[in-house]
């Protein structure tokens, strides 16, 4: 399997396993994976997610029994609704398998694009140059996840003319598709060939599309979402850490300590922001009780303290990774290529 191998630079064996794209290839693995044991369990009816955060990132829901109450049909967990945020899942495959399916397969593109974006800063905040072989296999892999989606969208549709319909007529399917249009184009240009006739400048400034592709990514997971967008959310807020990394990066301060703390603090503090945004456009909610649930712990951690938590703890990982093996004169804060 040579996509699974890295140059070894010894002269009788030139290639070795590649630790990074074994990894990587099983995270890709991992969603089906997890879809084969629930189908193997026959759990295609129960009620409980399978998988890695089953009571989900959310909690019981935004502001509890309060904030539910005024919000309409909330009986099932409100804003925050924690059996919809599993890491490991979302709802159980239950009355339509297909359309369960084809939402924890949704999930799992978003999450695998990011993990991709992560690949990154990552790389130069634990000053892992290796981990740059993972990438490839992540972003293909995102954009498989995405083709089966897709797939098992229109097999749920049951005629192409009514599939290309509904993307006509329904924006979120519109923008899903043109994020999946852009990633079968990166997905194209994703082999060493592709890279040597675009030239390395102009195929990184194609890839630099992956960004918006995923924008677009979260805003059809908001935009399908009816009441709950925990999940979407946190999405949303860990892609705006992402970026202001790339920020931080372009003005040489991708790996100091403050301006990581500040990020975090940041993002966590868009990331509440946006939330309160999204409610009060979708349903007309007073922001202020949107944001005061952040500060309600007793019913749920909302999306922006796992968003500047999750910050603060890679900004102190790195620090930490870069006293032990720095980074050869702190070549990266001067650095300010980004992809
Ligand atoms: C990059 C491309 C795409 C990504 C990352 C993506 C991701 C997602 C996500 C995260 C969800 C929500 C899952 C949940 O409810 O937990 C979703 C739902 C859905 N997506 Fe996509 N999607 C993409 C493209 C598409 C396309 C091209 C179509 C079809 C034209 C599509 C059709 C749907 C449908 C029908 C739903 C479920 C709506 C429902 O709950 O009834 N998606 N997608």
């Amino acid at each position: 399997m040579p996509f699974l191998r890295e140059r070894s630079g010894a002269k009788g064996s030139p290639y070795r396993w590649s630790p990074e794209k074994i990894a990587a290839l099983l995270l890709v693995l991992l969603p089906f994976a997890l879809l084969a044991v629930r189908i193997l369990r026959g759990d295609l009816a129960a009620t409980d997610p399978l998988g890695l955060g089953a009571p989900g990132l959310g909690g019981p829901g935004l502001g509890g029994p309060g904030l539910n109450a005024g919000l309409g049909p909330g009986a099932a967990g409100g804003l925050g609704g924690g059996a919809a945020g599993g890491l490991g899942g979302g709802p159980a495959l239950g009355a339509r398998p297909l359309v369960e399916t084809l939402r924890f397969l949704g999930d799992w593109a978003v999450r695998l694009l990011l993990v991709t974006l992560a690949v990154t800063p990552a790389r130069r905040l634990f000053n892992w140059p290796k981990l740059l072989n993972a990438r490839r296999t992540l972003g293909l892999g995102a954009a498989a996840v995405v083709a089966v989606h897709f797939g098992l969208y229109c097999i749920d549709m049951g005629s192409l003319s009514v599939v290309v319909r509904e993307i006509v007529l329904r924006i979120y399917l519109t923008i899903g598709f043109v994020a999946l249009l852009g990633l079968l184009a990166l997905s194209s240009t994703s082999w060493d060939g592709a890279v040597a006739r675009l030239g390395a400048e102009r195929w990184r400034r194609l890839h630099t599309l992956a960004y918006p592709i995923t924008a677009l990514a979260i805003l059809h997971f908001f935009m399908q979402q009816k009441l709950d967008v925990t999940e979407p959310t946190l999405m949303a807020g860990f892609f705006l850490w992402l970026m202001g990394w790339r920020l931080l990066q372009r003005y040489g301060h991708g790996t100091g300590l403050l301006a990581l703390v500040l990020l975090a603090v940041s993002a966590g503090f868009a990331t509440a922001l946006l939330e309160a945004g999204w409610y009060l456009a979708a349903t007309g909610i007073d922001p202020k009780r949107v944001l005061s649930a952040n500060l309600a712990f007793g019913y749920s951690i909302r999306p922006a303290w796992w968003v500047a938590g999750l910050g603060v703890a890679v900004a102190l990982a790195s620090e930490a990774a870069l006293r032990i093996r720095p980074l050869p004169a702190r070549r990266a804060r001067a650095s300010g290529a980004v992809t």
